[in-house]
């Protein structure tokens, strides 16, 4: 080997080390060292070091992560050590029992002429259980050689191939003090917002989505082609070992303790685990994580109770493929069977239809549903619902509750098809379904009952113009009676009127009309959010408001300044257009201002026109001094059109650190190219 092929040798060695630490930080430690794009950079640069010469590839470098040739089969893997199943409890008085057993056989197992006091407490490490896919990664020499499924617990399949594909697996063990022979089991998982949005593509490109993310985790590492796999977003956590050899140093005396040495060896340790003493410390963390059950970004099912020291587990051994010195203390569960009873079509603010799936009431979780949403035809379809069907509803803490799948076995013979509406359940109008989308449409705008009553609601409500003692009770009195038929009558409403409701004294009728009266001093964001046009939230309603500083700015706004706005794109620019084209909307409007409505001018600085305005720019690589979200906004509040991919059409190109195929794109076409500082020096000038 030259003297030059041996430095790049050492180059390529010491890129794969800085980046399986990058590599560590990033992912298991979840802190980051470097930026992406430097991340980026060192990569390409393995990677073409490694294109160079082929023969000095080995499986544990950071680039061998991508997945390989299709398998044609899995082939089957002994466990070197049987990989066991565990026990469950489900009250507080189960959890008792099992401290009591464990307690019964360590105080009879100790010797009677010894001192040893008696034990009456235990020390447990509480573990969430995670609702994936337990694995079992073998490595020798620190170097990962195998990974199998469970299986029977004694033979699994051997996924290798897929497993290397998971950025939280280690492929070479950090730190020292390893067994040569080590075998380190954990639960593979896919987190749920990932799991959304890899079914929304499923559904998208018309294939079957997956049931829940323990499904979306199996079928992603049962891939033949690991290729499938690597582009699937799966994590590991782990939680203990196997079998192991040689030891150098000796290992932890406890569970705990081997946690910590895992994650020095550069394993992915859940950050929830905690260390407890006796029930009252395992019932504690119990209530804990089931309080968080929902805001953890993954499933849990329960929480396992390990005895934490090694000595005592073995003292206490195996029931039959189960350890006695753990159990799983499982969570209420979250699906339950009932049956459809029917589908009821709801019309929205927007005039969205919803179908709405009316239940035989059962409980979930400890709560009684009998509603669920259905979300659109297309999602009626896909289940391949009929009504009387059994099928499996779904509810997480606050979420609605969802059908998650028909039982088709269970179908009954005079299950019957559920029919989309032609026309408006509520007032008859025709229905739009727009060109590529699943949602169906009343046209009846505000003539439209429903959609009347929910405007309303929206109007009133707390964030909008905050209406005290208008509640959702009283709109629908106020429309059924017919004395509103348009937002802007909320304030033509006499004492009169109002006492002569059901269940409206004179005391609420007056409350009801000084509320009203209050209302009316609100401000600009208020007034637009209030107004209820499609897409704009109150964040969007705000930003119109300080970028345009009067209603009749935003009104009057052209689909390019509207562009300006932060978050503003064209699909909600257009909503905007289209809501004050309306006349009904501008003659609300005009009454709701004749009526005395009235918000502060919001000043906005006067800009001088900038040389930019209508420019299109193209931000890349990573820059030191704002984020591209700041950037974007900034540049354009100067009326920059601000686009994601380099054309012909690109006017700048402003390029980062470690800027990619952009920057290079935008050098063969010739495009002006900023690097920071020129940015931050025409922003300051604005
Ligand atoms: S320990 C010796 N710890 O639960 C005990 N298992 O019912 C064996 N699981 O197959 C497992 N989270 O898939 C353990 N923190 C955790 C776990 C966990 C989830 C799963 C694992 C196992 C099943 C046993």
């Amino acid at each position: 080997m030259t003297q030059q092929q041996s430095d790049l040798q050492q180059e390529m060695m010491e890129l794969r080390q800085v980046l399986a630490e990058h590599n560590y930080a990033y992912y298991v430690m979840d802190d980051p060292i470097v930026p992406d794009a430097e991340y980026d950079c060192l990569f390409q640069r393995l990677q073409a070091i490694e294109a160079e010469h082929p023969d000095w590839i080995t499986p544990e470098s950071p680039t061998q992560r991508v997945g390989g040739a299709p398998l044609p089969q899995f082939e089957s893997a002994e466990h070197l050590m049987p990989m066991l199943s565990l026990s469950n409890v489900f009250t507080d008085e189960d959890v008792g029992d099992f401290q009591q057993r464990l307690l019964n056989r360590l105080n009879a197992q100790s010797d009677p002429q010894s001192d040893a006091v008696e034990r009456s407490d235990l020390e447990y490490v509480c573990e969430p259980k995670l609702d994936g896919i337990a694995v079992s990664l073998l490595y020798e020499g620190g170097k990962l050689i195998r990974a199998a499924t469970r299986g029977d617990g004694s033979k699994g399949e051997n996924i290798t191939q897929n497993v290397r594909t998971i950025p939280t697996v280690p492929l070479q063990l950090r730190g020292e003090g390893y067994p040569r022979q080590l075998e380190v089991r954990g639960e593979i998982l896919m987190n749920k917002a990932r799991f959304d949005k890899l079914n929304n593509e499923m559904i998208q490109a018309e294939e079957k989505p997956f049931a829940n993310p323990r499904n979306a985790a199996a079928g992603s590492l049962r891939q033949l082609d690991s290729k499938v796999t690597a582009a699937r977003p799966l994590e590991i956590y782990c939680y203990g070992i196997g079998a192991t050899d040689e030891v150098d140093q000796p290992l932890p005396a406890r569970q705990s303790e081997l946690l910590q040495q895992l994650a020095l060896w550069g394993f992915r340790i859940n950050p929830e685990i905690q260390v407890a003493q006796g029930v009252e410390g395992c019932l504690q963390c119990y209530e804990q994580l089931l309080e968080k059950r929902d805001a953890l970004p993954y499933e849990i099912d329960g929480v396992v109770y390990k005895v934490n020291r090694f000595e005592l587990q073995q003292q206490l051994g195996f029931v039959s493929r189960a350890p006695r010195w753990a159990t799983a203390h499982k969570f209420p569960a979250q699906e339950a069977m009932t049956q459809l009873l029917d589908v009821e079509f709801q019309v929205g603010r927007t005039g969205a239809i919803t179908p709405v799936a009316r239940l035989a009431p059962v409980s979930v979780g400890g709560v009684t549903i009998s509603n669920a949403t259905l979300h659109n035809m297309d999602e009626i379809a896909r289940l391949d619902l009929r009504i009387g069907d059994q099928v499996v509803v779904y509810r997480a803490g606050d979420v609605i509750p969802k059908v998650m799948r028909v039982v088709e076995q269970q179908r009954p013979k005079n299950a019957k098809r559920i029919e989309a509406p032609t026309h408006c359940p509520v007032c008859g109008s025709d229905i739009d379904i727009p060109e590529g989308e699943a949602i169906a449409r009343c046209s009846g705008g505000l003539v439209c009952v429903a959609q009347l009553k929910q405007s309303i609601k929206h109007f009133a409500s707390r964030r909008a113009m905050d209406i005290e003692g208008l509640g959702d009770k009283l709109v629908e009195q106020l429309v059924d009676e017919g004395l509103i038929t348009n937002i802007a009558d909320l304030f033509t409403l006499t004492h009169a009127q109002l006492a002569s409701l059901e269940r409206m004294g004179d005391k609420s009728a007056a409350n009801l009309l000084a509320a009203l009266e209050t209302s009316k001093s609100t401000s600009l964001p208020r007034f637009i959010y209030a107004l209820g046009i499609r897409e704009v939230g109150e964040a969007t309603a705000l930003n119109l408001a300080n970028h345009f500083g009067e209603l009749s700015a935003v009104m009057s706004a052209e689909h390019e300044a509207l562009l300006g706005v932060n978050d503003v794109g064209p699909i909600v620019a257009e909503h905007i257009q289209l809501f004050f084209k309306q006349a009904n909307n501008l003659d609300s409007i005009q009454r709701l201002i004749e009526a005395g409505l009235e918000w502060p001018v919001i000043e906005v600085a006067e800009v001088e026109e900038s040389p930019y305005a209508g420019k299109t720019f193209v931000l890349t690589g990573t820059l030191q001094q704002l984020t591209r979200g700041e950037a974007k906004s900034q540049l354009q509040g100067l009326g920059v059109k601000v686009a994601g991919s380099v054309s012909k059409k690109t006017d700048v190109v402003v390029a980062g650190e470690a800027a990619g195929s952009k920057l290079t794109k935008a050098q063969d076409l010739g495009i002006e190219i900023w690097d920071e500082e020129a940015l931050l020096s025409v922003l300051s000038d604005a």
